[in-house]
């Protein structure tokens, strides 16, 4: 994940929660993509620290255990910048032209400069970053599966080309991988649509209060339809069964209101958030710092493994 900004429950029911599962049973790892950040803000780089460590905040919340997976800072590991040198090599340009998100950002009038060879490549140090780690699963949103696509087509041209040396990693999704925001677009930190994992319930309350439910159903009496309502799916993600059995059936024959529905809904979000902020109160930066120097040393050995087998093959 980029450090651009706090993450909101999008990016946890999207791939967070997959991080907190899968760290259980596997050898996982996490880095901060800073790299990453720099390829549409490469101007300003004054708050990037400080987005490091509220994204790595952000994750120990959510429970996040550096017991259990390593937490790494991209730019300490240098080895993903000469995997992403030798990719760049064996990448046909066609491939990344095709890249959804480029072409998207390209005609979207933006503020940020996308014209320069960092963001046409950076599907590359992705599949540079994953396959170093030599993965079976990477656990994201939906929005990156394009990415995936082309971290599988690279592996498996280095492995035509040079011999069997990476796995062909799928993508891990939640049953949420795309979860709209509070204007029904995909919520996103660009959009302005988010609840963020560190916003107070007072901060919360308004964003709620503004979240488009179904367009048609104007006032209480008429009957609402949850499959094209945006906050439903956060019940089925956040509220009880039972509960939520209770909302379906009432927005339904306009026995319930919006109004209603949403209290239930700043209730569950609330019982969600306090463990969450709970465990974001007690951790320090000096915290942050260990953890993060640690698991570089951690990527670094992992990489650098990865790297010798890489040259040999490559005979460099
Ligand atoms: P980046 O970290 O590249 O800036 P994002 O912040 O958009 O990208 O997303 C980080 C991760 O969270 C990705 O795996 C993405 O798929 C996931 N994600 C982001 N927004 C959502 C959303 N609204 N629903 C589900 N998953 C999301
Ligand atoms: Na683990």
């Amino acid at each position: 994940m980029r450090p651009t900004g706090p993450l909101h429950i999008g990016h946890y029911f999207g791939a967070l929660k997959n991080f907190v599962e899968m760290q259980e049973d596997n050898k996982a790892f996490f880095f901060v993509a800073d790299w990453h950040a720099l390829t549409s803000d490469y101007a300003d780089t004054s708050r990037i620290n400080e987005f490091v460590d509220e994204m790595v905040l952000d994750w120990l919340s959510v429970g996040l255990d550096p017991n259990k997976c390593t937490i790494f800072r991209q730019s300490q590991i240098k080895q993903h910048a000469e995997l992403h040198l030798l990719f760049s090599m064996i990448t046909p340009n066609s491939w990344l032209e095709r890249n959804p998100t480029y072409k998207e950002l390209q005609q979207e009038i933006s503020t940020k400069d996308l014209g320069n060879y960092g963001f046409l490549g950076y599907p590359v140090l992705m599949a540079s970053d994953i396959l170093i780690y030599r993965p079976n699963w990477v656990p994201v949103g939906q929005d990156q599966l394009p990415h995936m696509e082309l971290t599988r087509e690279i592996a498996r041209r280095f492995n035509y080309l040079y011999g069997e040396t990476f796995p062909e990693p799928q993508a891990k999704l939640t049953p949420a991988a795309k979860c709209p925001g509070l204007d029904g677009r995909k919520m996103s930190k660009s959009y302005g649509n988010g609840i963020f994992l560190s916003d107070t319930m007072e901060t919360i309350a308004p964003k709620v209060k503004s979240m488009f439910t179904d367009p048609a159903r104007l006032r209480k009496s008429d009957p609402g339809n949850p499959n094209v309502c945006n906050l439903f799916p956060y019940h089925v993600l956040l509220t009880d069964a039972d509960k939520q059995n209770e909302i379906r059936e009432g927005c339904k024959n306009a026995s319930l209101g919006c109004v209603e529905c949403k209290k239930i809904f700043m209730q569950s979000l609330e019982a969600f958030l306090a463990p969450i902020h709970e465990r974001r109160a007690a951790i320090t930066k000096d915290y942050i710092h260990d953890v993060l120097a640690k698991g570089n040393e951690v990527a670094r050995k992992n990489a650098e493994e990865t790297m010798r087998t890489v040259r040999q093959q490559m005979k460099l």
